[in-house]
């Protein structure tokens, strides 16, 4: 019987684009996934926008939209990462939609129903000016221990203390710097201090489904005090309105935290893709064979190991099998890529240079192991990996076999007398290394074999056989290199699927999978024309990677920081009537102005990235124009889009083009016009989108 698995990765924030941190999750877990496939197994592969809380409604208000809109443009950019980094989720949903509210709501009555839910009346910080509760991290003062001034309300950043906001000298709202005032409101409490719950969690968390060392770690939550109670306490799950999450049943103008609803997502989103196969949730659901299993950052263990599994254990629901964590992903042993500071090593930015997404897949597969530590990314490191491994390794055996095979026509092979090559010892350990996560592993022996078979290779010199007359001899080692080529293909192709399809075509095999992996191609076949496999690191992209961009910095900053920037008291909200956008409406101009820019529609023929600019796309445009011989003429347009879209998204799109702008010099070439593109006052929060007319505009029409 093929495994069933429900396979996650952690919902992220709907407050901003992706960084290396969560692309390095999802690598993690599609190639798990892939291994999966490959063996049959039947994988719902899913995620979801995060959607709810106090930082995304505040973020929401500051840039003028609701928090939907807000969230909904957020997830309209998710798909250039996913699919630029072959990150194949079955599904992506959001914790805003109908089947997270019914379910969330569910799950609550189910949980009170199991006598688990209490309430308590609370004192808390109140902005008197937004007319909300405050959140801690959105109050500020002077630390009561070191006196360092504009410290958040949990800890302080300069001496370390943590204390309660109420600690804090002279606090103040950081939302509209108002004098917050403590005032009391009814909270909801799921009771994990429960005796059932602190039997249950500690049964749950130490009966092996868990790594070592998180288990080690979430014990600490069962140690008895004198009187025998465990240091697992009750969990607020309520925040008072205005809020941006779902309603509690029968009680008004409460919400559920945002960490009750978003574990929920992983459901919803489940369900929302059965429901899509036709599948019943619910049977799915009762499956005893089915293995729930998240991948999930170090930081949020104590939500997946404690909370998560209580809340679906009292609901009566299934509780996962696995949560698999992983450790941060550094840069140059530098500086973590957190959730709120998206710094150092940027996606898309990594894409639109035209670097390969497998060289970042190999990379971090050849640095993931199934412990909890966290992975550095070095450039120097990365470029010897991919070309002296990768490639120099792996890919090159292909080429150089290839070339000594008359007609592709493989030969019966020895180098199976040879008992380092054992394709099916390799095929079984690779297997087992990606069952267990530990793909550094899979793929050192991986290159353990690529360099046997390279070393046999070039030891028998089938270049120096051909001239010799051992041509018979060279086909067989070249037949024998291409069927370990092979192998090898198989064992990465849950890393590298893109080149493992474009090797099956060369090799002019049936998809790969762990069943036919060891098996040979055999004596007669005949393999395809060899096209180049994959081009090495460049080490000037590298360098073009971690160029700083200047004039966008602050924004970026703060769209990777809602909490912060939107903590800073000098930043108040603006009204969004009054600057749609985040800007005003521009003074008032005549229709005669307005003729005077020439519009046109363009048709982008081509588009490619610009090397040494990490900004800037080349295009080149058709605007109905025709040279003297009556031939189309195209314009060379540079537009700095080149964060937000890959060049083939562009190509065959049309568009809008200032047509009579004056010609501009720059340093790649003279730029002839200008592609028109909305954007927000901070484009790095919102992205940056190209204007396209509606269907039947043709290239040359002006728009007026
Ligand atoms: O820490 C985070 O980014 C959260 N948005 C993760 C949520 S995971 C799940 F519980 F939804
Ligand atoms: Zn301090």
């Amino acid at each position: 019987m093929p495994r069933q698995l429900f396979v996650t990765t952690a919902l992220p924030y709907a407050n901003g684009h992706f960084h290396i941190g969560h692309i390095m999750e999802y690598i993690q877990a599609d190639i798990w996934v892939r291994h999966q496939r490959m063996q049959g197994s039947d994988v719902a592969f899913v995620c979801a926008d995060d959607a709810h809380g106090a930082p995304i409604m505040i973020a929401a208000e500051k840039a003028g939209k609701t928090p939907q809109q807000f969230v909904a443009d957020i997830a309209a950019g998710r798909k250039p990462y996913l699919d630029g980094f072959h990150i194949a989720f079955d599904h992506w949903h959001s914790t805003d939609a109908p089947e997270n509210h019914a379910l969330a709501q569910q799950i609550y009555r189910d949980l009170k129903a199991t006598g688990l839910i209490t309430t308590r009346t609370i004192e808390q910080f109140f902005d008197p000016a937004k007319g909300m509760f405050l959140p801690d991290r959105f109050i500020k003062g002077t630390c009561p221990k070191c006196g360092a001034k504009d410290q958040y309300g949990d800890n302080c950043e300069v001496c370390g203390a943590v204390y309660a906001p109420t600690d804090l000298i002279e606090p103040y709202s950081a939302l509209s710097g108002a004098k917050p005032e403590l005032r009391s409101s009814e909270h909801f409490f799921f009771t994990l201090s429960d005796p059932r719950c602190v039997a249950f969690l500690e049964q749950w968390t130490q009966d092996g489904r868990l790594q070592p060392e998180v288990a080690n770690k979430v014990r600490e939550w069962f140690t008895r005090d004198e009187s025998g109670k465990a240091q697992l306490g009750d969990w607020d799950i309520s925040r008072d309105a205005p809020y941006f999450g779902i309603e509690i049943p029968d009680a008004p103008g409460k919400y559920f935290y945002v960490w009750l609803d978003a574990p929920v997502g992983y459901l919803a989103s489940l369900q929302h893709l059965l429901v899509k196969r036709g599948v019943d949730f619910a049977s799915y659901m009762a499956n005893p064979a089915l293995e729930q299993v998240h991948f999930i950052g170090k930081d949020i263990i104590t939500f997946h190991t404690l909370f998560w599994p209580a809340m679906l254990h009292f609901s009566r629901r299934k509780t996962p099998n696995r949560v698999y964590v992983h450790g941060f992903l550094t840069v140059n042993n530098g500086e973590k890529m957190s959730k709120s500071r998206g710094t150092g090593l940027d996606p898309l930015k990594y894409l639109s240079l035209g670097m390969n997404p497998e060289w970042l897949r190999y990379y971090l597969a050849a640095k993931l192991t199934q412990r909890v530590e966290d992975v550095d990314f070095t450039p120097d490191d990365f470029m010897a990996r991919v070309n002296a491994d990768l490639i120099g390794k792996y890919v090159n055996i292909a080429s150089r076999a290839v070339k000594f095979l008359p007609g592709g026509r493989l030969s019966a092979s020895d180098f199976g007398r040879d008992s380092a090559m054992q394709p099916t010892a390799l095929v079984d350990l690779v297997r087992g290394h990606y069952e267990s996560r530990d793909y550094a592993r899979a793929l050192r022996e991986i290159m353990v074999f690529a360099d046997r078979v390279n070393l046999l290779f070039d030891g028998a010199a089938p270049w120096k056989l051909v001239k010799e007359g051992g041509s018979v001899r060279a086909a067989e080692v070249c037949s024998q290199s291409l069927e370990m080529f092979k192998v090898m293909t198989a064992c990465l192709k849950p890393v590298l699927p893109a080149l493992a399809a474009r090797a099956e075509a060369f090799l002019n095999i049936e998809p790969l999978d762990w069943d036919n992996a060891a098996k040979p191609m055999g004596e007669g076949h005949v393999v395809g024309t060899y096209e180049h496999l994959m081009q090495r690191v460049d080490a000037q992209q590298l360098a073009a990677l971690f160029e700083p961009p200047p004039e966008v910095a602050g924004a970026t900053q703060a769209a990777a920081a809602p909490a912060s920037s939107a903590a800073a008291p000098t930043q108040t909200t603006v009204p969004s009537s009054a600057a749609p956008g985040g800007e005003p409406i521009a003074p008032t101009i005549g229709i005669d102005d307005f003729a005077r820019i020439d519009l046109r529609i363009a048709r982008i023929v081509s588009c490619e990235a610009v090397q040494g600019s990490t900004k800037l796309l080349r295009l080149m445009l058709d605007v109905g124009e025709t040279d003297e011989q009556g031939q189309p003429k195209l314009r060379q347009v540079f537009s700095g889009i080149a964060s937000a879209y890959l060049p083939e998204q562009l190509v065959g799109q049309l568009t809008v083009v200032v047509a009579n702008l004056a010609a501009r010099k720059m340093k790649f070439g003279v730029s002839e016009g200008m592609v028109l593109a909305a954007s927000d006052a901070d484009p790095a929060a919102t992205g940056i989108h190209v204007l396209t007319p509606w269907p039947g505009a043709q290239p040359g029409m002006r728009v007026r």
